[in-house]
Order: structure tokens, then C-alpha cells, then sequence
């Protein structure tokens, strides 16, 4: 995303719909979301059709581990509701795991996803991330607390790219 994205993605992030029933709600000024898009630990990209047009947003961030200072890597993906269940963010997340594997040294990527989100858990699937546990009462949700599930893709799975190439700056 760009900063020039940022007046599109400030009036989706303040559309409940958008982030669907299983995340907070958000309410967000243009500057909140500008600062965002300065961040450098979090790194959102849009998804877009072939034909430019914009319909979702996948990114990724660091979670730090005091202990070591290792930094595992996450991400996070929401589809505008007209645009679910066609695939894109199957495509997406693939996209962005080859992405990581291929430019990070790192050897696992991780989602985290509220245990009702079915939708989520199956993209998270279907692009070869496996469940690990439960994080029991992680977000305070609509007046409750609600358990993720804690899913992961390892560089030995991953093995090789599946849509990117190292070689795609050569295309055109
Ligand atoms: C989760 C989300 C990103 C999935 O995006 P998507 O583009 O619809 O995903 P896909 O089309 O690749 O696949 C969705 C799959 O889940 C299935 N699905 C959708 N809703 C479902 C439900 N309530 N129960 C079970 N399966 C469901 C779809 O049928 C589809 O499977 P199929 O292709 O086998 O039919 C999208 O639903 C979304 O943006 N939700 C709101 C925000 C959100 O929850 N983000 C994730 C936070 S962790």
C-alpha cells in the first residue's frame, strides 16, 4: 500500500463490515491510518483483481520475543464482503508466504484467527498453514473474551515457491 491508499483504506477500516464479526471494532482517522502506512513493522499490501481493482488487504508485522529478540513473522488478510468465498485470499496468502520465504530469513510465519472464523481457518488451510493450539481469551471482542487458534507454515513445508518465482522482476 501506498500513502496515497490511505483515504481508502480509512474508510474501510471505519466500515464494521469490513473487518467482519470477528475482530474489534475500529474506528480510525485519516493520520491514524497514514501513520500505519509509515510504520515500517507493519507492511500491508493491497489485493487487487486483474483489473486494478481493489479488494482486500493482506499485511504482515513482527512479534517480538523479549527473550531472544527474535522476531517471528504474522500475518493478517480481510476481504471487502462482496469479494469472499472466490478464492482471492487463498491466492493471496500464498502470494505473501512466498514472498516471506523467498526475501526473509526466517523459517516460520504464523496467523492467528478467532476459533468461530471458519472462513479464515480454511484459507489459512488451503494455503498449507498448520493448526498448533488455542489462545485461550486473547481479544476482548464485542463485550467478550474470545479464544484464536494459532496456526503456522514452516520453511520445511513450504519447500518452493507456489505463484512467485525469483525470477518475476523479469517479467512484464
Ligand atoms: C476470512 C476471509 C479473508 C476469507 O477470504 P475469502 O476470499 O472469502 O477466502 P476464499 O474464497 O479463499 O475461501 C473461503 C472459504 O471459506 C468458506 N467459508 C466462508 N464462510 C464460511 C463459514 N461461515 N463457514 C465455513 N466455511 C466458510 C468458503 O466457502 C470458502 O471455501 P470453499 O472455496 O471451499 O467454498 C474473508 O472471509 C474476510 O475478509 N472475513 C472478514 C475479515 C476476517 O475475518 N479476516 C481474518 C481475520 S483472522
Amino acid at each position: 500500500m501506498e500513502k496515497d491508499d490511505s483515504s481508502v483504506f480509512v474508510e474501510w477500516a471505519n466500515k464494521p463490515e469490513v473487518f467482519g464479526e470477528y475482530n474489534p471494532l475500529h474506528q480510525m482517522s485519516k493520520a491514524e491510518a497514514e501513520k500505519m502506512l509509515d510504520n515500517p513493522d507493519i507492511k500491508p499490501f493491497m489485493i487487487e483483481k486483474k483489473d486494478g481493482s481493489k479488494v482486500g488487504f493482506i499485511f504482515h508485522f513482527h512479534v517480538l520475543h523479549l527473550g531472544t529478540g527474535t522476531k517471528q513473522l504474522e500475518i493478517g488478510y480481510t476481504l471487502l464482503p462482496g469479494e469472499r468465498g472466490k478464492g482471492y485470499c487463498t491466492e493471496a496468502i500464498m502470494i505473501m508466504v512466498d514472498y516471506l520465504f523467498l526475501s526473509r530469513d526466517v523459517m516460520r510465519i504464523q496467523a492467528q484467527t478467532d476459533q468461530r472464523n471458519a472462513a479464515s481457518q480454511k484459507v489459512l488451510e488451503r494455503a498449507g498453514f498448520k493448526k498448533e493450539g488455542t489462545l485461550r481469551n486473547n481479544f476482548f471482542i464485542r463485550g467478550e473474551w474470545t479464544d484464536d487458534r494459532i496456526y503456522s507454515i514452516i520453511r520445511e513445508e513450504w519447500r518452493e515457491p507456489r505463484i512467485l518465482t525469483k525470477t518475476t522482476k523479469n517479467r512484464s
